[in-house]
Formats: C-alpha cells, structure tokens, sequence
C-alpha cells in the first residue's frame, strides 16, 4: 500500500524520535504544554444545565467570536474559530497557498511550518532571525523575499517557538509592508504572545489591518486540551479557509468553545496567573542554572521555551546528544536542530514544567556541560 504522493515529502514530526521511547522516571523537559490547573472559569463552563450539545455555525459560536474579536481590537465577520490555531494554519495554507509556489518560514521555527506548506504542495524556503537572541530580523526577511518571487506566504512567530525571541513593532511593519507591496499572505502566529516577562511582543494588527493573526487558548490561557483556536483577518481571508475548516472538521467541539468562551472572558486574571505561573517556573530554571552549570541567563522575550546553548562538542551530531541526556541522565530537551539548520547549536528545553521538576532536570544535566 502507498499513502497519497502529496505525503512523500512528510517526515514524521522530529519531535518524535526524541520523545517516542522515553525511559521511565525521565523528566519532561521537551513538550511545550502548561503544567497548571485547567482555570476555573473553564472547568465550570463544561458543566452546563440540561439541554442539547448541538453543532454550532461553521466560523464558531457567535458569542466566542465575539470575544475573540474584542481581545483583538476586530469585527464579528473578521473572525473565524477553528480547532486550535494548527486548525487554522491548516484551513489558510488549504485555501491560499497555491501548489509550486513557496512558503517563507522562520529558521529556527515551528515544525509544523515546513510539513503545512508541503500538504498545500508548496516549498519551505527559510528565512533567517537575527543572530542574537534569534528575533525578527526585517532585512533578513526582506532579503529571503526578494530572492523568491513564487512566494505566496511568509509565517511569522513572534515570540517564536523554539527560541523565545520577539521583534519590534518597526521591523514587524517593514515586514507587513513588503507583503503588501508583492500581494503576499502574511499569516502570524501569535500563540504565545501572552506569555511575556513584561514586554509583549507587538501584533501584526498593531501595525497594518491586512495579514492574518492565528492564536488558541492553548498556551496563555493554559488549555491546549481544548483544541480552540482563531484565525483573525480580513473577511476575504477568511472566508476560504472556512470552507477547507468546515470539510475538514465540521466545527470545533462546542463544549470546548463554551469553555474558551469563559476563559477570554476572564483573559485579565487568567492571563496574569498564567504569566505568574511562568515567571515562578523561569526562577526556579534560572537559579537551577547558574548554580549547577555556571550559566548566566536572562528571560526569553516570552513563551515558555528556554534555546540552550549545547557543549561544542555537541554540535556535530545534536540528536545523538539528546538520545544520551534523555536515555542516560533521564532528561528530555529538544535538539534545536528539530526546528531547522539555524537551531544546530542549541536544545529547546521546556520550563512550562514544575519547579521541581526543572531543579532536578538542571541537576541531572549538569554533568553533561560541565565536563
Ligand atoms: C508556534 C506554535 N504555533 C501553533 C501551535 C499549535 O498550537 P494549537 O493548535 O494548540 O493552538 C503551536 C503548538 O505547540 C506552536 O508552538
């Protein structure tokens, strides 16, 4: 049997061949997913009175994109909810990105950019971030358009996962006014824009009202679980990407929009104990590093992700580094080769997990850099 030619050129997500096989007793410093209690205010809007739990209208429930449109300073029609913002990066690629054209993606970035592009038979082309503390770098961008007239969308990641770098509100302008000017989509992803460390990162509705902005309540508002995400843009973006959403899915589950509805009603307390619970999970790694391994670090512009830099000697073969600290010390990091060439000389390690389990991870680690 042969699965469709379209999926010959996906890999299985390299996440995988790290997290696959994880020996018990190992700490999880790989996945990017809260560790805190699902709110309350969503717990309680999962117990509803008696009454049917019916299909709700394809772009979402009318009262959820309401909310959503007031988070983002938008209109009802410029919202569409779908099943996590990857539900509405799949819908936009689906409805835009034309087969042999190219997609401009961040190296180091998102893993799911590159597979995306290729399912809309597109090519990845990568753009580089600035080479310190990896933010948006507008020439860098503008230079790797320029070089690609196929290009049909660029995707942004600010702050990106897997480095926790932001970008200014003047590079994020140049960037949007280069997309306009060649008539390319310009998608951002903004799902981790919430968890900051007191600057948040500018959005593209900030700076121009063309573009698309993608976001969930999986990582602010701590409930990946949910699947609720949004695409927010100008109607005639949207309105395709409704119709591959709803083929694809019919709808997001209505209890989880009940759920969502409740948390971004109540995003000016949730957000801040998720940021509290962040901030408490980044000391306890900061300590835990400049104690055991001597390193001096400063908070990411946001995300939960800390981009640690790997020994020298790591840097030929990350993979088989992380294999031995996952299999032998028991930690689990990501090497940062997963997210691209760009990331070779760093592992991704997650602080989303508890404080404990970061000072004991540290601890372990600790033999590996130092010797
Ligand atoms: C940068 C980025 N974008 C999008 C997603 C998709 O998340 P979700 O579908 O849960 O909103 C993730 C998940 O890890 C992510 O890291």
């Amino acid at each position: 049997m042969q699965p469709a030619a379209r999926l010959s050129l996906l890999k299985p997500s390299p996440i995988r061949a790290i997290t696959d096989g994880t020996p018990p007793g190992a700490i999880p410093l790989g996945l990017g997913e809260p560790t805190w209690d699902l709110p309350e205010v969503a717990r309680k809007a999962l117990l509803r009175e008696p009454g049917p739990c019916a299909y709700v209208p394809h772009a979402g429930l009318t009262e959820l994109r309401r909310a959503v449109g007031a988070f983002h300073n938008a209109h009802l029609d410029e919202v569409l909810i779908t099943t996590g913002s990857q539900g509405a990066l799949f819908a936009l690629f689906q409805a835009w990105v034309n087969p042999g054209t190219k997609v401009l993606v961040p190296d180091p970035g998102f893993v799911a950019y590159p597979a995306l592009a290729r399912m809309a038979g597109a090519e990845p082309v990568t753009y580089r971030l600035s080479a310190d503390r990896f933010r948006l770098n507008a020439e860098e961008l503008i230079r790797a358009l320029d070089a690609t007239p196929e290009a049909s969308a660029v995707i942004l990641n600010l702050p990106s996962n897997p480095t926790g770098g932001g970008g200014d509100p003047t590079a994020l302008k140049r960037v949007a006014d280069a997309c306009t000017a060649r008539g390319v989509l310009l998608i951002s992803d903004e799902v981790y824009r919430d968890l900051h460390f007191g600057v948040r990162a500018p959005s593209l509705r900030d700076v121009t009202d063309r573009g698309v902005v993608t976001s969930s309540v999986s990582k602010g508002w701590g409930a990946p679980g949910l699947r609720v995400g949004w695409a927010v843009g100008d109607p005639a973006w949207l309105v395709p990407a409704r119709t591959v959403h709803g083929y694809a899915v019919t709808g997001t589950a209505t209890p989880a929009q009940w759920a969502a509805l409740a948390l971004i009603e109540h995003s000016d307390t949730v957000l801040a104990e998720a940021r509290a619970a962040v901030q408490l999970r980044w000391q306890a790694l900061a300590e835990a590093l400049r104690e055991e391994l001597g390193h001096a670090v400063t908070p990411p512009d946001g995300t939960f992700y800390h981009f640690m830099s790997l020994p020298p000697a790591a840097h030929a073969d990350p993979l088989a580094f992380c294999l031995k600290l996952r299999d032998e010390a028991k930690v689990v990091l990501i090497p940062g080769l997963a997210f691209g060439e760009g990331g070779r000389g760093h592992a991704r390690l997650s602080f989303a997990a508890t404080p404990e389990q970061l000072r004991e991870g540290v601890r372990r680690l600790a033999p590996y850099w130092n010797n």
